[in-house]
């Protein structure tokens, strides 16, 4: 049987780019399928060249095309670099992708609709006609939306099927009708595609033309079911709920694993836990908080945005306080959340550590300095730092919703690997993290639920089998 061939398109990808989970993710999964599946799957990524994206070293030039976007004739340019057995393809346009920022642009609707024609347009170019395109977000929906539209016609695009995974449904790519034609090339029954409630609506045009429509966790692909999490979609997602999958994400347990990450000031595994404090103590120092091995750290490392529970978190944590406790908080986002952490540092600088800023070298070394690892997410299609936390010893305690509810069970009835909660209450958070304290305190009981949460396999291996025969399946040919 000929290799089954797929291309991966999406908008940031790790080693390269990235700004969240997305990138995370497709840096991660394709690597784990041409692992896996070496003799079997011929997988590729294409993403944008931009500006950041500086170590340009071994990258190969493939050759150069005018991409047509409506009116437009773009510049587009093709490089390549093969990383192991993944061979990642960049689209170099200096005039949308040489910018300090991936996102958040006057004309972020034109440099993706650019990317996402030329993400099919490049095909017989780098000689890559692939079984399955698979688009990720609404940035690349109009891969899935272009492919139906313009390019079915054609020999060699026929017969390819279209996968769109939705990473967040908070983001849809919004635009004003108006620029349907100018911009995106859609004209009359094809504006009906992507027009929704007076606007366009990018990824409710790729739920309606992608063949499967998947999403991160099984919990997330029954939530979006309903409009408190689909942000007005839900009646595009139930129609086409035929299509919907939901598969859990994996983190890569190389790019994260206590025994060889460099940013921890000093390297353990599940046979010398103690190691882990010395991070602890370290960390604590770092962040100016008293050194003390039996006052527990809880860690929080997020985005600063609402739909990540930072209200249930500000409206719990006088209670809290009054516990013997520390707190780590690292992210940056709404200045009012930027606000409230600084004055909290301010007010109880004993117990209470703010740094707004991302930085990965200092998320590593609270993943792995800190006891407790708290994201109360009002929703999380997947959630990856629960993961990331596990594999450093560090218990998560979530709310149960998507991914969070998928791979964290409560320990509190003696199995698990975290605390959970799921009312969207200060109260529900506050039991929670009372139960977390009190395991704490019994040494030998904590012991043995950092022991139990280090062991849980939270790589792609199991996923990458849901997706390789998701693949197989849409190519037509089941195994
Ligand atoms: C988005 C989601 C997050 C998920 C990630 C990767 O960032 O908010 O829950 O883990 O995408 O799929």
């Amino acid at each position: 049987m000929s290799k089954l061939k797929v291309l991966y398109a999406v908008s940031e990808a790790a080693p390269f780019i990235t700004t969240g989970g997305l990138g995370e993710v497709a840096g991660s999964l394709p690597k784990a399928l041409a692992e896996k599946y070496k003799d079997k799957i011929d997988i590729r990524i294409v993403l944008p060249l931009y500006q950041n994206i500086r170590d340009r070293s071994d990258f190969e030039f493939i050759g150069k095309t005018t991409v047509p976007l409506a009116w437009r004739q773009q510049y587009c340019g093709v490089f390549k670099k093969d990383i192991n057995d993944v061979t990642y393809y960049f689209i170099d346009n200096e005039y949308y992708f040489k910018r300090n920022e991936c996102y958040g642009h006057f004309d972020d609707g034109e440099r993706f609709a650019f990317f996402s024609k030329a993400v099919l347009y490049i095909l017989p170019m780098i000689k890559f006609m692939p079984d399955i395109v698979h688009a990720n977000d609404w940035q690349t929906s109009l891969v899935p939306i272009y492919l139906t539209t313009k390019y079915s016609p054609y020999e060699g695009y026929r017969d390819i099927k279209s996968i769109i995974t939705i990473h967040n449904i908070e983001y849809q790519g919004i635009f004003d009708l108006g620029i349907a034609e100018d911009i995106f090339d859609l004209h009359g029954k094809e504006k009906g595609i992507v027009e929704y409630h007076g606007t366009i609506n990018l990824l409710k045009g790729a739920l309606e033309t992608a063949h499967i429509i998947s999403t991160v966790s099984e919990t997330y692909a029954e939530e979006i079911l309903d409009d408190y999490y689909a942000k007005g979609l839900a009646p595009i997602i139930q129609k086409n709920s035929h299509k919907l999958r939901g598969i859990l994400n994996g983190i890569d347990t190389e790019v994260y694993n206590p025994e060889t990450d460099e940013a921890l000031f000093e390297n353990y595994n599940l046979n010398n836990i103690e190691k882990k404090y010395i991070n602890k103590r370290n960390m604590q120092s770092l962040a100016g908080l008293p050194q003390d091995e039996d006052i527990p750290v809880i860690g929080i490392i997020s985005r600063l945005v609402k739909h990540k529970g930072f209200d249930l978190i500000i409206n719990a944590m006088e209670e809290i306080l009054k516990e013997k406790v520390q707190f780590i908080i690292l992210g940056k986002g709404d200045r009012g959340y930027e606000l409230y952490f600084e004055s909290l540092q301010d007010s109880y600088h004993e117990k209470v550590a703010a740094r707004i800023d991302f930085n990965s070298d200092l998320a590593r070394k609270i993943y792995a300095g800190a006891d407790i690892f708290l994201m109360p997410s009002i929703s999380e299609p997947c959630g990856i730092a629960q993961m990331i936390s596990s594999r450093y010893g560090t218990v998560p305690i979530v709310r149960e919703t998507g991914g969070l509810k998928d791979s964290i069970k409560d320990a509190s009835l003696g199995i698990g690997n975290g605390f959970t909660f799921r009312e969207e209450t200060p109260e529900a958070l506050c039991h929670a993290i009372k139960r977390a304290l009190r395991v704490y305190n019994n040494r030998d009981d904590w012991r043995k639920l950092v022991e139990t949460v280090m062991k849980i396999d939270f790589s792609w291996t199991k996923s990458a089998e849901k997706y390789y025969n998701m693949y197989l399946n849409l190519r037509g040919i089941g195994e």
